[in-house]
């Protein structure tokens, strides 16, 4: 269908009733039936389980197209930002929906590089947690706590929220690397405000207070164009969850801690763990590539091809395209090999050309490589899913942000279809 030839309504028949309902078009031609007033009109409701049919809202963030395999943040091609620009400066592209002028980003670069400190008691937190921790626990926590220290009692004003924004972006890293240096029990870097945005990762990462440590130029362009990709993904699960929570109204704090926890979760962003664990047993022997893909095929095996497969992507996912490619050129550049790479080659190759990967439509996703550079860049297992915090944060806040300028937005919730007993008489304990 083209714009001009979508009809302005739907028409729905239940029983004798018949009814028109409104046909709304996105700017990319996305076609959704408004049903606002399907149960006012009918007394109905719509079922859709994972509401993988359903627009819970209008956004002007970011684009998606999982039959041909596009991605856009506010119109700009995936891969264009991927080569062309840098973090900082598409947190505000999504932020704004437009690219920043010069003075608009060296502002934006001052503030998310002068907000960067933790509240020097919020190391108390930290401390307290046990060291062997999973760390995406620890940042939800301290992500959480935030709301504790900058309490914004009622007022969500756009100043008071740009203020949180700003705080949470410039504040996420120190949180991810005091994560880290707490489970292995190195004292906290201070971040450092000569260093870019990423840079500055690896310095609260891998520096410690006995020698100089200078970022590699190489590495934190690689993690650069990582936190690029994981940016924004429109309405994913933790997305849905920051905006649901931020929906009752709770402030930005406690709702992005809400999307860390949602993101944690192996279908989500926790992929990118399972998948090194998937191909560290392949190299260590548990399993051949061949039997681990045919168990994977097994529904009652529990076992999935981690990485592969995407609610909204029947094609290759735009961001593994760029990150295979990135495997090789960090690999490359850093003069390092990985066994690994070699076998997901492997896995993706069988995949490609088996029916039952073919027929479902299932390629890789972005966590399918990200792993690879994450291990080259020295980053633990562990912390694979609180880099794609890292990089998700602008996404989550500009998504958050964007319902709270919504006129339209309402409180998120969902209805039901009850399927249990009917009204029945309470009985008295020695009748049961
Ligand atoms: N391995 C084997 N079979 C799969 C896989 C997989 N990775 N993914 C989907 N399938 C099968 C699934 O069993 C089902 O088969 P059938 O039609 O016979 O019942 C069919 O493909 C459709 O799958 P689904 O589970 O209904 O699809 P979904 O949209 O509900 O789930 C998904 C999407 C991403 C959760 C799923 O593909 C999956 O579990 N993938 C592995 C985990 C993963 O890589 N997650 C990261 C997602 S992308 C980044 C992010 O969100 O963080």
């Amino acid at each position: 269908m083209t714009n001009e030839t979508v009809p302005k309504t739907a028409k729905l028949t239940l029983g004798d009733q018949e009814v028109d309902l409104p046909v709304m078009v996105g700017s990319e031609g996305e076609v959704a039936v408004d049903i606002r007033q399907l149960r006012a009109k009918t007394g109905a409701i719509t079922y859709d389980p994972g509401l993988g049919n359903t627009g819970a809202c209008l956004s002007k963030i970011t684009f998606l197209d999982g039959e041909q395999g596009i991605l856009r943040y506010a119109g700009y091609p995936i891969e264009e930002l991927a080569q062309k620009s840098h973090f900082v400066e598409v947190m505000w592209l999504l932020l704004h929906q437009q690219l920043p002028t010069t003075t608009q980003l060296a502002q934006f670069t001052h503030d998310t590089t002068y907000h960067t400190m933790l509240h020097e008691n919020l190391k108390q937190l930290f401390n307290s947690l046990p060291k062997d921790g999973h760390p995406m626990a620890v940042c939800a926590a301290a992500v959480g706590a935030l709301s504790t220290f900058y309490q914004n009692p009622g007022q969500n004003t756009p100043e008071q929220n740009w203020i949180d924004a700003i705080r949470l972006l410039a504040k996420m890293p120190t949180i991810a690397a005091y994560s880290y240096k707490h489970s292995i029990g190195q004292p906290f870097m201070y971040p450092r405000n000569d260093l870019g945005y990423a840079a500055n990762i690896l310095h609260m990462m891998f520096g410690t207070p006995c020698e100089k440590y200078e970022p590699n130029p190489v590495m934190a362009r690689a993690l650069d164009l990582l936190l690029i990709l994981h940016a924004d993904h429109e309405q994913n699960c933790s997305t849905s969850t920051v905006r649901t929570v931020g929906s009752s109204g709770a402030n930005l704090f406690a709702s992005v801690s809400a999307g860390i926890s949602a993101l944690w979760g192996p279908l989500h962003g926790g992929a990118n763990q399972a998948v090194i664990e998937m191909l560290m047993s392949i190299r260590d022997g548990k399993r051949t590539a061949r039997e681990f893909m045919e168990l994977a095929k097994k529904k009652d095996s529990g076992v999935r091809l981690m990485g592969f497969g995407h609610r909204v992507y029947k094609n290759y996912d735009p961001r593994a395209v760029i990150l295979k490619k990135a495997c090789y050129d960090v690999l490359g550049q850093l003069g390092r090999k990985d066994p690994l790479l070699d076998i997901a080659l492997e896995l993706e190759q069988i995949a490609l050309s088996d029916s039952y990967f073919v027929e479902r439509k299932l390629y890789p996703n972005v966590d399918f490589y990200s792993g690879i550079i994450y291990k080259a860049l020295g980053i633990p297992m562990e912390m694979f899913t609180v880099f794609f915090a890292i990089g998700r944060m602008p996404g989550w806040i500009a998504q958050w942000l964007e319902y709270h300028r919504d006129p339209e937005a309402r409180i998120t919730r969902p209805r039901q279809i009850y399927m249990g007993p009917t009204a029945r008489s309470y009985l008295a304990l020695e009748k049961r």
